[in-house]
């Protein structure tokens, strides 16, 4: 029983030493930040970094445990899921789920169930729910119409 026991431990200490030569998730570097959306206040920005910016941008924290196999897998796919979605650092480019921002808080579905319980900082009071959730729709206003605004700009642009 000790012997195998013992074969167990070593074995899984051996997997989890190979587990970490898997390139997916290792060195990650973080695309620079082009442009942020125009916040109504800075009060709006903190509470997104504390609740949102981890996925959905380009300065997410990234604690030592995040870059150990498998959870720096985990976090390397939810930040390229989430960036796809909603990139606050890239606000030059065109935003396809901003307008459900805060729809998505509102039902509880972001940040998503695992994280918040982890992440006690980004854990908000049903108040700042609210503040957050005011907050952008004021500050995302401007990308919740792209297609009118390309319009908008392409027709500026012909007039020139
Ligand atoms: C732990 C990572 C993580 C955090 C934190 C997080 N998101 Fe997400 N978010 C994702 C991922 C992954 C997706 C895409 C897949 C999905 O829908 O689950 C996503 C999708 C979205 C979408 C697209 C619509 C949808 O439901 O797919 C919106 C809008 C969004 N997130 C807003 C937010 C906001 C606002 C916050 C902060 C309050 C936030 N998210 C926090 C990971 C995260």
């Amino acid at each position: 029983m000790r012997t195998l026991l013992r074969r167990a431990f070593f074995g899984s200490l051996v997997a989890f030493g190979l587990i970490q030569l898997v390139p997916y998730g290792r060195g990650e570097v973080d695309p620079p930040v082009t442009k942020e959306p125009s916040w109504d206040s800075p009060r709006t920005r903190e509470l997104a970094v504390r609740a949102c910016f981890d996925c959905h941008s380009r300065t997410p924290r990234r604690p030592w445990y995040a870059r150990v196999a498998p959870v720096s897998w985990l976090v390397r796919h939810d930040i390229e899921e989430g960036r796809e979605h909603l990139d606050f650092s890239a606000w030059d480019q065109p935003q396809r789920d901003a307008h459900e921002a805060g729809e998505t808080i509102e039902e509880g579905e972001m940040p998503p169930w695992f994280y918040s319980p982890l992440h006690p900082e980004a854990r908000l009071s049903e108040s700042e729910r609210d503040e957050l959730v005011r907050g952008l729709r004021a500050s995302l206003a401007d990308a919740l119409r792209p297609a009118r605004r390309g319009a908008r700009e392409r027709r500026e642009r012909d007039e020139k």
